[in-house]
């Protein structure tokens, strides 16, 4: 990820943000649709509280790309209560798609290849480390 990438990811969530409710439906209404599977997991979920704790997250990551070494652990974390959610690492790709499609749509014209190029970063690096806490090397810790 480029200062410009953070830049442009932190200026285009500023631009989402007020319609975050929104953005987030649309969001989960494309990921059911991609992978009808994926609702199963929501099945016993509250999507009005779910939809506020996702827009959460993505604003504590957005704003975390200024500190990295802060935000690293809390994704870890994350990551590892998605392993008990039942999510599997196919799905990171399914939401990773759901996600550029809604802020397409969201973003209009601000939706241009560098945007595209800087959240598909952003979105590979929080997949990644979410991930990545599931081998658990520092779990005895
Ligand atoms: C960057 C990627 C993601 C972010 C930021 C994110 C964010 C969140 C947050 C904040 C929660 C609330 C519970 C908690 O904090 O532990 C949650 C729950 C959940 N997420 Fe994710 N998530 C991501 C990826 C995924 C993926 C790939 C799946 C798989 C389809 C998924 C499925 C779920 C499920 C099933 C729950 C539990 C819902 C419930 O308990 O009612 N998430 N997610």
């Amino acid at each position: 990820m480029t200062p410009d990438q953070k830049t442009l990811v932190q200026e285009t969530w500023k631009m989402a943000a007020p319609n975050a409710e929104a953005v987030a439906q649309l969001f989960y209404q494309r990921l059911f649709a991609l992978d009808p599977a994926i609702e199963r997991l929501f099945a016993g979920s509250n999507m009005a509280a779910q939809r506020a704790k996702l827009v959460q997250a993505l604003r504590l990551a957005v704003e975390g790309l200024d500190d990295l070494d802060g935000l690293v652990p809390v994704i870890e974390d994350l990551g590892r209560r998605h392993v008990g959610y039942g999510v599997k690492a196919s799905h990171y790709d399914t939401v990773g798609a759901a996600l550029l499609w809604t802020l397409e749509r969201g973003l209009g014209q601000a939706w241009t290849a560098e945007t595209k190029a800087a959240w598909t970063e952003v979105y590979g690096l929080l997949a990644g480390v979410m991930q990545q806490s599931e081998g658990g090397s520092e779990a005895a810790a």
